[in-house]
């Protein structure tokens, strides 16, 4: 059995096949989803947010998320990995987005790299692709831009239409496989996934996205503050690992843990 491949994901699309990726961090989370089901699993640098406890994306790293992605890598057989480049680690150039794809690839084992933006991060994506490395875009709300966007919210509205379908074709022609479509009025990312022939996965996109992608500690409810209207909750992870920890802190003061069972003649 080999991995999921690009191609089958072009296929999904003109047999009009939807599918789910979600993001993984770690060995029980990758392997857990892989047994799910998930072809695709994102190491995203929402890590940052929910693994390392920073405020955004901007502050995790290549090192960060090469962990993260041996990780995931290591522990699945199926899914294509796709790896995210982190802010700072390939905007300046096209060589530089190279050089920090090759370690994703080579160090990480990921099969895929994922950078955010549209028709400025062509060249990145032309030389990627060209160099036989797959490569998915990211447009509309792009996080590690939050504080050029102007905070968290929904682009392509109104007049930024034009903007995000010329974006989204930009990110085609360069060769990206496929395009994340981030907090987008679902009216307008239908509209660029019938215009593409790459597959969108959308994230508050709305349902005529290709495929769709959520943030795993947000569906499972392990993350215990506020979640976007996009994110719906399908687990309460948190309050039932609250619940395991309160019982074994109480097991211990009572007594009650370990019992013989738990212990050595
Ligand atoms: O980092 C991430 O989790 C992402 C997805 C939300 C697309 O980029
Ligand atoms: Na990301």
């Amino acid at each position: 059995t080999s991995r999921v491949r690009i191609h089958h994901l072009q296929q999904a699309k003109a047999r009009g096949e939807k599918w789910a990726m979600l993001t993984a961090y770690d060995t029980y989370s990758a392997a857990i989803f892989e047994e799910a089901g998930i072809p695709v699993l994102l190491v995203g640098d929402s890590a940052g947010n929910v693994v390392l406890g920073h405020a955004s994306t901007v502050a995790v790293t290549v090192d960060d998320l090469l962990v993260m992605t041996k990780a995931v890598t290591r522990s699945t057989k199926r899914a294509l990995i796709v790896a995210d480049l982190p802010f700072g680690s390939y905007e300046s150039g096209p060589q530089q987005a190279f050089d920090t794809a090759v370690r994703m690839m080579k160090d990480g084992g990921a099969q895929a790299v994922k950078l955010e933006g549209g028709a400025r991060v062509a060249p990145q994506i032309r030389l990627l692709q060209e160099s036989g490395i797959p490569v998915m875009a990211h447009i509309g709300f792009t996080p590690q831009s939050k504080h050029a966007l102007g905070g968290f919210r929904v682009q392509g509205r109104g007049a930024g239409a034009e903007q995000l379908l010329a974006d989204a074709h930009a990110v085609q022609e360069a060769g990206a496989f496929a395009v994340v479509l981030e907090m987008v009025p679902a009216e307008i990312a239908g509209q660029v996934t019938k215009e593409l022939s790459i597959p969108t996965i959308g994230i508050g996109a709305g349902v005529d996205c290709d495929a769709q992608v959520l943030v795993w500690p947000d569906m499972a409810g392990l993350n215990g503050g506020r979640v976007p209207k996009f994110v719906k909750k399908y687990a309460d992870l948190r309050g039932e690992l609250l619940r395991a920890a309160k019982e074994y802190a109480d097991d211990v003061r009572g007594g009650v843990f370990p019992g013989p069972e738990h212990s050595f003649d």
